[in-house]
């Protein structure tokens, strides 16, 4: 049986229209006017015990909503979500021992007292055997480093002290699932590091499920087998990454540095060459490598210019994802124009 399952899950939100002007304004404040807003439409997926997800998408294509949803913070407003058997928002309590979650925005933790104190309460509040937490606290701490920062007020730490102080709360009863919403975001790369560590040992070494939310492809690269994409509310891609990659990801990406002014060509958008600056302001020359090899370029550019030096590379998953998050906007406008059509 799967640990966690997704059915057509919706999530409608109404927003108060907001008005400008002074008139406009306090009729508003009378007749209220609602928007509806639909964040998660009809969504459907299958999460196995020992996975670790990554569910990726631009921003507002309802990731934190889904979690939310997951985690029962969020009532859905149709469809089914369950959680271990359990239905998350219906079992709060339940359902919470046996979850854990970060929301890399907020923290969890008390926010005047001494990282330890915080989360000497989480043991009590989870009712967490002596033996148990000290275990995990020797674990945690090591991976995380927290010695260096237990005594300090949850509000004087740094975003990077304060993510991993909260990564250890929310696993310290050892929840089977995980929910991460962005624990990497606005950290340096070497707690980033720290904190992907942290997520494969508690994978490896007691089959934590993990759904994780990010904007750093690196964290998904490194971590999932498994990503779902999700855009205006839907899932676009569930699947392998590799399998993601070679859907999308077959292109290659040639910078080339001329001796004379490099001027982007018909004949070379023709070839099915896509032209593109980086930076700093070098050339790149973005191709299909099914269908076109660098030899071919370069035989043509070295015909017409005098080549300084040039590079091949595999196009990153960050250019995969962008194209993909592009194709998704496109294939929407096409849907609208038909529907004013
Ligand atoms: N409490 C709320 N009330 C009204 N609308 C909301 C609420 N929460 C989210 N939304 C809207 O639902 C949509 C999805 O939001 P959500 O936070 O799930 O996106 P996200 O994928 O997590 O984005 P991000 O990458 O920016 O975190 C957005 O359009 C957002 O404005
Ligand atoms: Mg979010």
């Amino acid at each position: 049986m799967a640990l966690i399952q997704v059915e057509n899950l919706r999530k409608e939100f109404k927003r108060q229209k907001r008005k400008d002007g002074f008139w406009p304004l306090m009729k508003s404040l009378v007749y209220r006017e609602y928007e509806q807003k639909i964040a998660v439409e009809g969504i459907s997926f299958t999460i196995g015990e020992g996975e670790i997800v990554g569910y990726i998408g631009p921003n507002g294509a309802g990731k934190s909503t889904t979690i939310k949803m997951m985690a029962g913070i969020l009532v859905p407003t149709s469809g089914v979500v369950r959680v271990n058997g359990l239905v998350p928002f219906e079992n709060r309590i339940e359902n919470a021992r046996r979850i854990g979650a970060v929301f890399g925005q907020k923290s969890q933790l008390w926010w005047d007292t001494p990282v330890i104190e915080s989360l000497k309460l989480t043991k009590y509040m989870y009712d967490i055997p002596e033996d148990r937490f000290a275990q995990n606290m020797a674990m945690f701490s090591d991976i995380l480093g927290l010695d260096e920062f237990k005594n300090v007020a949850v509000r004087a730490l740094s975003l990077g002290q304060r993510m991993r102080a909260d990564l250890c709360a929310a696993l310290l009863h050892d929840p089977a699932i995980v929910y991460l919403d962005e624990p990497t975001i606005g950290l340096d790369v070497v707690v980033k590091e720290r904190i992907r560590e942290f997520i494969r040992e508690i994978n490896r070494d007691r089959g934590t499920t993990v759904i994780l939310t990010t904007h750093d492809m690196a964290d998904i690269e490194k971590l999932c087998s498994r990503v779902m994409v999700v855009d205006h509310g839907k899932l676009m891609y569930d699947g392998n990454l590799q399998t993601l990659k070679n859907d999308y990801g077959n292109m290659e990406t040639m910078v080339v540095d001329t001796v004379e002014n490099f001027v982007m060509d018909e004949a070379l958008q023709d070839m099915g060459v896509a032209y593109s600056q980086t930076e700093d302001a070098r050339n790149q020359l973005i191709y299909d490598k099914n269908k076109m090899n660098s030899s071919s370029i370069i035989k043509w550019i070295m015909e017409r210019y005098t080549v300084r030096d040039f590079n091949v590379k595999e196009t990153e998953i960050e250019e995969i994802i962008r194209k993909l998050y592009a194709g998704f906007s496109q294939e929407e406008k096409i849907e609208r124009q038909e529907v004013m059509v």
